[in-house]
């Protein structure tokens, strides 16, 4: 995950052979696949692949390029929105509309510069693609918003995942804003559930409370930067916690994981935190990581 502003230029790597190894039989100088650098990207944060296995891929600055595995070359999309590039922020995921084969509609998250800071944004777009191996996107609207921005720029997340359902998850990190976690009239360290037109899903926990809550499926979330569907459909969530307590979590409907008022870490300043355990009330994560396993930043 590159999310933490290494302003380092990484070769996007294609995996082109799996090796049935036993994971025991490994050691750090063997991996159990044969990689081979296909381009280069300046902080590459997000990619999703076309039904003709080109990929898109997500550079922070705000570049959203195509590259063509079978040619090992890359052009670019243009019509990407000014993106706020700085701390963690920029351009984020991608994703595709599950109808893309027909409809070309695909969505992109980034951090959005506007009073107080910046913030998570989401949009959407018709992605029209060009003979020279790139594209151009149209009709740009966006869907969600984080309901406030912040100065600093840390802690945006904003992973895009569609479920079998049709609906639009979003991980809403908290923009190191803490408490707004904790508070069902702001949209911050949520995980959110959405139609793909940005309209609250039918049937969300807290769908009677108000409009920001209709958007809400859990919260008490940081920095949720990973969720993914296992193979019996249930969702999963990696979110970094502060000074150690790396969480993964199992999301159910109306769980609150506790941020900040429990965490297995520390605030960077030393100050402790209850653990889960002192508050059974919250969701614990499945497992954590005291130090945490996530690169510096
Ligand atoms: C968004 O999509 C949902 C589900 O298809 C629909 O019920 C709703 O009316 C749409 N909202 C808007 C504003 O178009």
């Amino acid at each position: 995950m590159m999310h933490l502003g290494l302003s380092v230029t990484y070769a996007l790597a294609l995996v082109t052979s799996a090796l049935a190894v036993p994971s025991q039989q490994l050691d750090a100088r063997q991996q159990p696949f044969k990689s081979t650098a296909i381009t280069s990207h300046a902080e590459p944060w997000a990619m999703a692949f076309l039904p003709d296995n080109r990929i898109l891929v997500t550079e922070r600055r705000g570049n959203l390029r195509l590259v063509d595995p079978a040619t090992k070359s890359m052009a670019t999309i243009t019509g990407v929105p000014t993106v706020a590039y700085g701390g963690q922020g920029g351009l984020h995921d991608v994703a595709l509309h599950p109808k893309y084969a027909e409809n070309s509609i695909i969505y992109i998250s980034y951090a959005e510069a506007g009073t107080g800071g910046a913030g998570g944004a989401v949009a959407r777009a018709t992605l029209t693609l060009n003979a020279n191996g790139g594209g151009a996107l149209s009709g740009l609207e966006v869907i969600w918003r984080h309901s406030q921005k912040a100065s600093g720029g840390l802690q945006f997340a904003c992973r895009l995942l569609f479920g079998p359902d049709g609906a639009l998850w979003i991980s809403s990190g908290e923009i190191n804003q803490m408490t707004p976690a904790q508070s069902m009239t702001s949209n911050l360290g949520k995980m959110i559930k959405l139609y793909d037109n940005g309209t609250a899903f039918a049937g969300n926990p807290f769908a009677s409370q108000g409009a920001i809550q209709a958007q809400i499926w859990s919260l008490g979330h940081r920095n949720p930067l990973g969720i993914d569907w296992d193979a019996q459909g249930r969702l999963w969530e990696v979110e970094m916690g502060p000074m150690g307590g790396d969480e993964l979590n199992l999301i159910v409907p109306g769980a609150n994981y506790g941020w900040p008022l429990v965490s297995e870490g520390r605030h960077y300043d030393g100050r402790t935190i209850p653990a889960h355990r002192t508050r059974p009330e919250f969701a614990a994560p499945k497992a954590f990581w005291v130090p945490v396993i996530s690169p510096p930043a």
